[in-house]
């Protein structure tokens, strides 16, 4: 027998954004969803009903009066596994956090008891707006889903956060929230800060050293953080991936750059992950021109000093609290190393895994062992790197639960 395809409501309100959502609706069916697509009436200006029809082999109406037998205005939210709100507007945000019934989509809304995300897209203006900032958090307090925008091109010339993220990443929260279904979101209300990549550390205006990291395990975990309803600062190190949809993306350089990003970010965060592989060292000078090649004469060498070690000062500044998880990856000697390195920063989780050319670095797969300092060890067996990212976040938000939220909310850093 084969089981039956999750139900999909892809809801639609009225903004420019919602062309992209063809797209999404196109990988939901294309990868075996059911999906009735709810358009707000103002939408069908942007993206009409044949399209959506077409698409979703499905009558498509915004209004409560058509088929009514069928009394479709409880049954699609009722019968629903999922409720994906994208684009969402200032408007239908209000409308969905004050609890209105006044068309097909907020009924929807209203009678839907299984997981929904919704996916802001507007200007940067409406979006910051307290009014619209106030309807967010209302919605995540009940359990919600709120995509964070993404940062880019808007509507007219103009640029800011408010952009709808990518439909392929749209499509990535979709997958996650069904396949982790309502027990998923237990990290709503939480704000989590997830270090990527590799820093690059400078020697002249051409030259830097780096090192392999691809940004894939922290990007899945930013990914899946997200997914679990959790708001997500990704402070990101030369990584050539589409921004995780849910995240809010800060590039940075070197370890100097990602030092002070993380630290600011982590005055406010429940938890920071430090998934990034930060140099250990860099150059003493920067050359300010291109360090030329002389005939006849050897290189000058290169003198290192040390960067700072952002994991053990995590460990020292944490607010009371605050989870902190640090990654190492080690070529040798891996498990005795990581003991040792969790002994030394004063983190909560510290992931260990074996590295090498073609181990770890820019595959999809990962295995690991999670050393937790209250001397738990959680193995984590070869597979994808979203696997490994959800056990993290098991364990963070275990250790989340047993803090006090009085002590989270509080001041002390
Ligand atoms: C060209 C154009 C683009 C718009 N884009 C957006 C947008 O991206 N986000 C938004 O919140 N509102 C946008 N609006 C305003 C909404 O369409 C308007 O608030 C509408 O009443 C929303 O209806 P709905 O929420 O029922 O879909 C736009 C309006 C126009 C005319």
């Amino acid at each position: 027998m084969t089981s039956p395809k999750p139900r999909v409501v892809l809801g639609v309100s009225a903004g420019i954004a919602a062309y992209k959502a063809c797209e999404l609706l196109r990988r939901l069916t294309e990868s075996g969803h059911d999906v009735t697509v709810v358009p707000t009436a103002d939408a069908l200006r942007f993206v009409g009903e044949p399209t959506w029809a077409a698409l979703s082999g499905k009558p498509v109406s915004p209004q409560v009066w058509d088929g009514v037998a069928e009394v479709p205005h409880v049954r699609l939210g009722q019968q629903a596994d999922l409720v994906f709100v994208a684009p969402a507007t200032a408007d239908l945000l209000a409308r969905a956090a004050h609890g209105l019934a006044d068309d097909l989509l907020t009924n929807t809304l209203l009678t839907a008891r299984c997981p929904v995300v919704f996916a802001p897209a507007m200007h940067t203006e409406m979006w910051q707006h307290p009014a619209t900032q106030a309807n967010v958090a209302t919605l995540r307090e009940r359990g919600a889903v709120v995509v964070e925008p993404a940062s880019g091109r808007l509507t007219g010339k103009d640029t800011g956060p408010g952009r709808l993220p990518d439909p392929a990443e749209l499509f990535e929260v979709a997958r996650h929230v069904l396949a982790r279904g309502a027990a998923g979101r237990d990290l709503a209300g939480r704000h989590v800060v997830v270090s990527a990549g590799g820093t690059r550390e400078a020697i002249d205006p051409v030259r830097f050293i780096g090192n392999r990291s691809s940004g894939l395990q922290g990007y899945a975990l930013a990914r899946t953080a997200a997914a679990r309803g959790a708001r997500v600062t990704l402070v990101s190190a030369n990584v050539a991936l589409p921004d995780p949809a849910g995240a809010e993306t800060v590039a940075v350089g070197s370890a100097e750059e990602m030092r002070k990003a993380v630290v600011e970010a982590a005055g406010s965060a429940d938890a920071v992950v430090m998934a990034a592989a930060v140099a250990d060292f860099r150059p003493a000078g920067y050359r300010g021109s291109k360090i030329k090649k002389t005939e006849g004469a050897e290189p000058e060498p290169i003198r290192l000093v040390k960067n700072p070690d952002i994991l053990a000062e995590l460990g020292r500044i944490r607010r009371q609290g605050q989870v902190v998880v640090g990654f190492a990856a080690e070529t040798d000697d891996v498990l005795a190393n990581g003991q040792a390195k969790l002994a030394r920063k004063g983190c909560d989780l510290l992931v260990v895994n074996q590295v090498g050319e073609n181990l770890t670095f820019g595959r999809p797969d990962n295995a690991a062992v999670v050393l937790g300092a209250d001397g738990s060890r959680t193995e984590v067996p070869r597979g994808a790197k979203e696997a490994l990212a959800e056990v993290v976040w098991d364990l963070v938000a275990a250790r989340l639960e047993r803090t006090p939220s009085d002590v989270r909310q509080g001041e002390g850093r």
